[in-house]
This record gives structure tokens, C-alpha cells and sequence, in this order.
């Protein structure tokens, strides 16, 4: 069981931009790049929640294969496999957002912190960006643990994923706020708050909260930058 309080950051979008793969996808479809981008995320996130509602489960990175072909069929494009491997491999080298290592550094500073990552992606696909990426690798260090929702079995938002992560981490039921999820996807703090962990959602855009799935469900705090989560939580550490 662990005393410490958890600070489990979400990766793709939070930690990791993944702007990069607009510039990789041009150079095999130009102009219709940014708009395939766009709905590969979609169709990324969308078959994870409709396998998690027909009980079924594909890994991350088939996930990512499969919404990557649909969105390029939908533009009338077709990619050979090697191109498709290489676009995926991009995800394993992608860049941090530049308050990512101040944040990590101050973190790994604070005895009573503890740093991890909770993500849909696979193990593989996690350990690989925490080596390869070429700013992440530098604060591999600074996670106690990689944790991944591929050993559940079970997407986020749903319930279990977050109890997993809960598991896994060395919290009681009964100690869910003392999870802090950190998060630029909506849907996952949504799904964090439901489940009883405290969560951040990080507003770089500075766009404010619109989500309305559950408009009564809101976010603990809400930052600019990561490097405000700190404030935030230690304001409300007892
Ligand atoms: C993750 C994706 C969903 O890292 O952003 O879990």
C-alpha cells in the first residue's frame, strides 16, 4: 500500500504531442494530412469505447493500425503496410510539450509525490516512448511505474480501468482521491471523477471546460500548464 499521493498522468495528448504525425502523415498524403489526422484520433478513441461497450478488447496498437486504415479509406487513401509501420513508429519517438520535464523534475523532488503513467496504450508501446522519445527518455526515472490498461483489458473511461490503475499504484478502494489523473482528454477526467479519483484537466489552449456528457461531473482543478498541478495539489494535500 502506498502513503504517498499519485500523480498518474495520462500520455498521448497530455505528456506526448502528437503534432509530429501531421508532419510524418504529409509526406505520404500532403494535403489531406491534417484532416486524416484528425479522424484517426476519432476513430482511435471511438473503437476503444464501442469495444468496451460490446465487452470485446483489441490492443492499443490495433487499435491505432485499424482507425489509422479506416480514416485513410475515408479520404479515398490507401497506404502500403510498410508506410503504415513507419507511421506508427512515429508514435514511439514522439515530442514532450516543453512545462513536461520542469513539472516531472519538481515531482520526482517531493518525497510525499509519486510520478506514474496510465494509459490505454500497450506496455510496448508506453516503455518504448519513455526510451525513445527524445525529451521523455531524458525523466524515464521520474515514473515509479508504467501503468497501461492492456492488463485489464478494459478501456477508459470505463470504471475498472481506473481501478486498475488504483491496483496497480497500491490504493484501496476507499483511497481513490488519492489518485490525482492528469489529463488533456475531457472524456478521461470525466471517467477519473466518476470513479472517485481527484483529476486536472491541463487547458493549453485555454479554450475552458465544455465537456457535457456529464455537465454535473467536473474537473478538480483546471490549469494553463503543467507546471500548476503542483499548486494544486499540494494546496490540497491534508
Ligand atoms: C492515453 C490516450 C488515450 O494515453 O491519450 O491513454
Amino acid at each position: 500500500m502506498s502513503d504517498k499521493t499519485i500523480i498518474a498522468f495520462d500520455m498521448y495528448g497530455t505528456l506526448l504531442s502528437t503534432d509530429s504525425i501531421v508532419k510524418q502523415l504529409d509526406t505520404h498524403v500532403g494535403a489531406q494530412a491534417s484532416s486524416i489526422s484528425t479522424l484517426w484520433r476519432r476513430y482511435q478513441l471511438e473503437y476503444t469505447w464501442r469495444l468496451n461497450s460490446m465487452h470485446k478488447y483489441e490492443d492499443f496498437s490495433t487499435v491505432t493500425r485499424n482507425s489509422l486504415r479506416q480514416a485513410l479509406a475515408e479520404h479515398d487513401q490507401q497506404l502500403p503496410d510498410s508506410d503504415i509501420d513507419t507511421l506508427l513508429e512515429a508514435y514511439d519517438s514522439l515530442h514532450t510539450f516543453p512545462d513536461v520535464g520542469p513539472t516531472l523534475n519538481r515531482i520526482t523532488n517531493d518525497p510525499t509525490l509519486q510520478a506514474v503513467i496510465f494509459s490505454n496504450g500497450t506496455k510496448n508501446m508506453i516503455s518504448n516512448s519513455v526510451l525513445h522519445s527524445p525529451d521523455l527518455s531524458q525523466h524515464a526515472s521520474a515514473f515509479q511505474d508504467l501503468v497501461t490498461v492492456d492488463d485489464a483489458k478494459v478501456y477508459k473511461p470505463a470504471p475498472a480501468s481506473y481501478q486498475h490503475c488504483a491496483r496497480m499504484v497500491g490504493k484501496q478502494p476507499s483511497q481513490m482521491n488519492e489518485i490525482w489523473l492528469i489529463s488533456c482528454n475531457a472524456w478521461d477526467i470525466v471517467g477519473a471523477r466518476s470513479a472517485g479519483l481527484n483529476a486536472i484537466w491541463i487547458d493549453r489552449a485555454g479554450k475552458g471546460w465544455q465537456d457535457a456528457a456529464l455537465p454535473g461531473v467536473k474537473p478538480t482543478a483546471i490549469v494553463r500548464s503543467l507546471e500548476q498541478i503542483m499548486r494544486e495539489i499540494k494546496g490540497r494535500q491534508e
